[in-house]
């Protein structure tokens, strides 16, 4: 079995003193650190193989094209998709819901029909929606989550009887409580009622296997760069049936078959959604952080940071004053929390000034930060490359923080 040791060997960033203190990286929600392998694939891809893909006959194009449809490939294994052409190469989460958002509503919403959305999500899972809502005049309807921070099947059961949901928009991995919500079994009710399903793995995809089709999902989206991959480069998958329905979100170079001046006919999938010159880097790269990930495997991952957050959850208690916000039954090891007569930003600059990096703020989970009556957290995320002696670190700056303020 991989050690962990032989893990944090291959992230460089890792070696390295921020403020004169070795750094601990607790802010891998928001992105994570890059392996060697795919800073080697990166520097490759720019010092010898730049050329643009799709379009050309020489042989770095053609090398380009081979290895971003190998990237194509492993993104389908990786995720367990029926189809490669199902994969469609985005910027990120961000971008993938947007095209879904606009996209799919062109096709499956009209007036009065409602969009469950959960007070967890992102506000990139919020607005994209709001803003198709508003074009189509449909109703965004709250799922609501409970004190701990999970979402209660039989509320949920009773928002879907309206007859009018249409789409449940819901992330796997809240990236402020740690939430892990059942999708398999929220995906399963939502077809019952008629309803599609999209799921936002933005988090999960560093800490559980995706596979679309136990999922069965309609829509699932994620970035590379919380993956260990590049920045600027995502994935949505769709399933066939809905993407061939669905028009263009961007147009130009690439999804097209034939252009006149007075019509223009579309490309089939995925090219269909791939307008413009690509993150040709970051999708070339995307495959090298997929093999990364495949090298160390999830159930090392789920065994540690499930061991790591137990550690630091029992640690953090014994901190006087210190409140955990989100305490599902199924979490993955994210920790937002409040410490009485503190605000989370001096926390994290007085964190920052030991080396220990977090995140603080409202995690773009506004709606959230209001439900649980705080303005803001400070998070912990921790990933595959963390150790116990990351934790040690947080809780004695945090006990030095509180000294200070
Ligand atoms: N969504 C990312 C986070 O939670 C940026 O930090």
């Amino acid at each position: 079995m991989i050690k962990n040791d032989d893990i944090r060997a291959q992230f460089p960033a890792l070696d390295q003193l921020v403020h004169g203190q070795s750094l601990v990286y607790l802010d891998s929600g928001a992105s994570a650190l890059k392996p060697q392998c795919v800073i080697d694939a990166l520097s490759q891809h720019y010092s010898k193989e730049t050329a643009n893909v799709h379009r050309g006959i020489h042989y770095l194009s053609a090398q380009g094209t081979q290895k971003y449809e190998a990237s194509r490939k492993a993104a389908q294994s990786f995720i367990n998709a029926p189809h490669e052409h199902e994969v469609i190469f985005t910027s990120g989460t961000t971008d993938g819901i947007n095209l879904v958002a606009y996209s799919w509503s062109e096709v499956f919403l009209k007036e009065g029909d409602e969009i469950l959305i959960s007070t967890m999500e992102h506000h990139s899972n919020i607005v994209p929606w709001q803003i198709a809502a508003e074009r189509k005049g449909a109703k965004i309807v709250e799922i609501p989550v409970t004190d701990k921070g999970e979402i209660d099947p039989s509320v949920y059961e009773g928002l879907l009887k309206s007859g009018n949901v249409k789409m449940v928009a819901m992330t796997h991995i809240s990236n402020t409580l740690g939430t892990i919500n059942p999708i398999k079994e929220f995906a399963k009710m939502a077809h019952e009622a008629g309803a599609h399903f999209l799921v936002d793995a933005a988090q999960s995809v560093a800490h559980t296997r995706l596979d679309v089709e136990k999922l069965d999902v309609d829509f699932l989206v994620f970035g590379a760069h919380k993956m260990f991959g590049p920045t600027g480069v995502g994935i949505l998958w769709g399933r066939e049936e809905l993407l061939n329905q669905m028009p263009p979100y961007r147009s130009g170079g690439a999804m097209i078959k034939e252009v006149t001046l007075e019509k223009t006919t579309y490309n089939d999938l995925p090219e269909k959604f791939e307008a413009g010159t690509p993150h040709i880097a970051g999708v070339n790269c995307l495959k090298s952080a997929i093999d990364f990930m495949n090298s160390v495997g999830y159930d090392f991952i789920a065994q540690h940071e499930s061991e790591l957050l137990s550690y630091a959850e029992t640690e953090l208690r014994k901190i006087e004053g210190l409140r955990i916000i989100g305490e599902a039954d199924n979490k993955a090891s994210v920790i937002s929390f409040v410490i009485e007569g503190t605000h989370p930003h001096d926390l994290g600059m007085i964190l920052d000034e030991q080396g220990v990096a977090i995140r603080t703020g409202h995690h773009c989970t506004q709606p959230l930060m209001k439900r649980f009556n705080v303005p803001a957290t400070a998070r912990a995320s921790f990933s595959l490359y963390n150790n116990k002696e990351d934790v040690d670190r947080l809780v004695s700056a945090l006990k030095k923080a509180k000294e200070l303020l």
